[in-house]
């Protein structure tokens, strides 16, 4: 392999990226901070490092690298990264694509101190099994392959964005496998047996490196390899709860599913994974004491929501999904008002109207959400 030529800060591509720094220079590409000067917008440049020194395999290189930015161009999902745009320069290809802003997880977790608790990593793992199942039933399916932690990053929102998809692969069009689009191997601890010996990949190899990725977010330690794994007399994948308390027997259960060896032995979709691995500690279980009073939370039906209720000080504990609910639901109310208003053709600022707050019957749903919304602060 031969070596491209770096970019150089300063440089204008296509009459409209600027090159302003280089950021990482990896084994196969190198990535840029640029700049797109029409749109006055922070981009990532990322040029192929690596070349066939044979310029016709050069040229296939360069076309195969083309052929995948196209494909991933076309994909929309709020946990992957836009692609704007794909050339070559100097015959080196290059991919174009939005800035995320943030950290990678492998920086997250290098530079946080503490563990991350369950409910935290099971948040991200969901968030990363919806952008699977959504890759890997495109037709053709897309497999990644190279899921681990430095190509996924955490946005300010708290989003998880996956943004390699250097050694992402297309199954061809008979379903016999996978053919590689741009040439590379995955990282040994989160990458499945078929991976690292370089065999038949599918969308099960994504599941073992979710595995392996879930398995590095709970312990802070990178799993012992696929390979490792197999020579070994006792499998060294250890229980992540020993290192860290937090950890539940369902998701050490679902963790061991993903990462078994043999991929007939894992669940066969990102949407079986979905329903094995628990969504976090649900506040419906009947174990929780509420914080204002120490008294046991009762779990109650409202508007069409399970929530826990402290029979004591009448506090309501919702999780992010409840509260969003009755927040949506509190705004049609809202709007059917409005609409009511209108019908009876009286401005919004007559006193009849003011008055409603205080002569109106009694509002349990509004009171509700007050409750909730004060509550919230202190959960
Ligand atoms: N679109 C992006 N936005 C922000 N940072 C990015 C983006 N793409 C890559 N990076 C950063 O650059 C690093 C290397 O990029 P990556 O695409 O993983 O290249 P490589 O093929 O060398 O692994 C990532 O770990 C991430 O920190
Ligand atoms: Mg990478």
């Amino acid at each position: 392999m031969t070596k491209s030529a770096e970019l150089l800060p300063n440089t204008i591509l296509e009459n409209r990226y600027e090159v302003r720094k280089l950021i990482v220079a990896g084994s196969s590409t190198r990535v840029y901070l640029g700049h797109h000067v029409g749109l006055d917008q922070p981009v990532i440049i990322k040029q192929l490092r690596e070349l066939y020194p044979d310029r016709r395999q050069a040229e296939e290189q360069s076309e195969q690298f083309q052929v995948e930015a196209r494909l991933l161009a076309k994909l929309r999902h709020p946990n992957l990264v836009q692609v704007y745009d794909t050339f070559s320069v100097e015959g080196v290809p290059v991919l174009v694509m939005e800035m995320v802003p943030g950290r990678n997880l492998e920086q997250v977790v290098t530079t946080e101190k503490d563990l991350f608790c369950e409910s935290t990593v099971l948040k991200w793992a969901h968030q990363l099994l919806d952008v699977l199942n959504y890759l890997h039933t495109r037709v053709p399916p897309v497999i990644v392959r190279g899921l681990q932690p430095s190509n996924i990053i955490l946005d300010p929102s708290q989003q998880l964005r996956l943004v390699d998809f250097g050694l992402a692969k297309n199954m061809d069009e008979k379903g016999s496998g996978t053919r590689n689009i741009v040439k590379g191997l995955g990282e040994d601890g989160f990458a499945s047996l078929e991976q690292n010996a370089y065999t038949k990949t599918d969308a099960r190899s994504d599941i073992y490196s979710l595995g392996a990725v879930i398995h590095y977010l709970l312990t802070k330690e990178t799993p012992p390899s696929s390979p490792q794994r197999v020579v070994a007399p006792t499998d060294p994948l250890v229980n992540p709860q020993e290192k860290n308390p937090t950890v539940s027997p369902a998701t050490w259960s679902a963790i061991q599913q993903m990462m078994a060896i043999r991929p007939n032995e894992r669940p066969n979709s990102a949407s079986e994974v979905a329903r094995l691995l628990p969504r976090g500690p649900s506040p419906t279980a009947g174990k929780r004491l509420c914080v204002n009073c120490h008294e046991l939370l009762k779990v109650e039906q409202m508007e069409g929501v399970e929530v826990d209720i402290c029979q004591k000080c009448g506090g309501l504990w919702l999780d992010e999904g409840e509260l969003s609910f009755l927040r949506r639901k509190a705004e049609t109310m809202e709007l059917q008002a409005e609409e009511l208003a209108k019908t009876i053709a009286l401005p919004a600022d007559h006193p009849a109207i003011q008055n409603l707050d205080e002569n109106g019957p009694p509002r349990p749903f509004w009171s509700t959400v007050l409750e909730m919304l004060k509550m919230r602060g202190t959960k």
